[in-house]
């Protein structure tokens, strides 16, 4: 018997002011038509004032318990990938916790910017294989638009709100890649890149949020290459390949990242989940949103191989490969 973390639910929560292209070419040199054909971006969501990462990722653990058909007591942890908590601290992960109505269990923040749900469900599936948990809610969460400068027109443009959430539940698999559950992760990070993606401010520095900037040319040369690879590895570890594959759920950040990743996987792009048109590039909230969304739309069989894989600041990357 190996132990296998299984996804039991998935949830999600998009804040409802929804802002389309135009509206940036109205204060800024830009187009709905050079976002899109450079992004494949359309529209994003973006938070109301007094709303944070918290109740984002609050509506989305819900609405993924709901879905799971379980209650908050069923869970042992909560893992919050974010790089735009509401405070320094505590956790966002405390305050899903509380928001739930939790009382036992832990909960902790995961920081790895847009790879962050792909980090936070490796770290979840370690936990649950090795016994520290039977229940682990994994959410990625996050409001970009508070580190936004409205005055940069190669960032704004690009990015959105919103939150995904999974249930990991322990079962037991015959220990083979036929099993449900999370087969093989691989995660990367290096340091040397992180001017690349970065915010200018932080509590140790400036003592201010700050404002994210990007060398978004810079970021997009290393995407598709350490995509490929990483997620090439981690089909290995599973002992798996391309070819097995039936639904990539990629990080959503530009629409010919994701073409030239499942290109040079060769993995054909009606196996890809797409909703950065719809979503923009959410960070860590990407994958569960679009892992929600999809199965919302029934695109996910049992027993259906996925693969999720995501780069961010750092640079970091990885990816997981898992059974439905
Ligand atoms: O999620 C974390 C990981 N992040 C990413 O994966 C992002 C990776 N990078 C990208 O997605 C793309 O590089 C961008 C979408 C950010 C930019 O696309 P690009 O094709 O790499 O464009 P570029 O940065 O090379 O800019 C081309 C031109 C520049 O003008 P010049 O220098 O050629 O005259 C920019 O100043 O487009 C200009 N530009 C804009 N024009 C109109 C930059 N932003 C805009 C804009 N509207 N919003």
């Amino acid at each position: 018997m190996t132990r296998r973390a299984v996804v039991i639910g998935t949830g999600h929560y998009l804040p409802q002011r929804v802002v389309e292209n135009a509206e940036f070419a109205r204060t800024l040199d830009t187009s709905d038509e050079w976002i899109e054909s450079r992004s494949g971006i359309k529209r994003r969501h973006f938070a109301a004032e007094g709303e944070y990462t918290s109740d984002l990722a609050i509506a989305a653990a819900r609405d993924a318990l709901a879905d799971a058909g379980i209650t908050a007591s069923d869970i042992d942890a909560v893992v919050v990938a974010t790089s735009t908590p509401d405070m320094t601290f505590p956790a966002v992960a405390t305050q899903v916790q509380d928001g739930l109505g939790m009382t036992g269990g832990f909960a902790f923040d995961v920081q790895a910017v847009c790879a962050g749900f792909v980090f936070a469900l490796a770290n979840a599936n370690g936990m649950i294989v090795s016994g520290q948990a039977r229940r682990v809610l994994v959410i990625g969460a996050e409001t970009f638009s508070r580190i936004m400068d409205w005055t940069d027109r190669a960032t704004c443009v690009l990015f959105g709100d919103g939150a995904g959430a999974v249930v990991l539940e322990a079962r037991d698999g015959a220990g083979t890649s036929d099993d449900r559950g999370i087969l093989a992760s691989d995660l990367n990070s290096d340091g040397r890149y992180r001017d690349l993606l970065y915010v200018d401010g932080g509590v140790s520095t400036s003592g201010t949020a700050g404002h994210l900037r990007m060398q978004g040319r810079e970021v997009f040369r290393h995407a598709v290459e350490k995509l490929a690879a990483t997620a090439t590895t981690a089909l290995d570890r599973a002992g798996l390949g391309a070819a097995d594959v039936d639904w990539v759920v990629p990080h959503q950040a530009n629409l010919r990242i994701i073409r030239g990743t499942a290109q040079k996987l060769g993995v054909s792009m009606d196996r890809v989940v797409v909703t950065v048109q719809d979503h923009g590039n959410t960070s860590a909230a990407s994958i569960p949103l679009a892992l929600s969304v999809a199965a919302r739309e029934g695109r996910f069989a049992p027993g259906d191989l996925v693969l999720c894989e995501a780069i961010g600041g750092g640079l970091s990357w990885g990816a997981v490969v898992l059974r439905w």
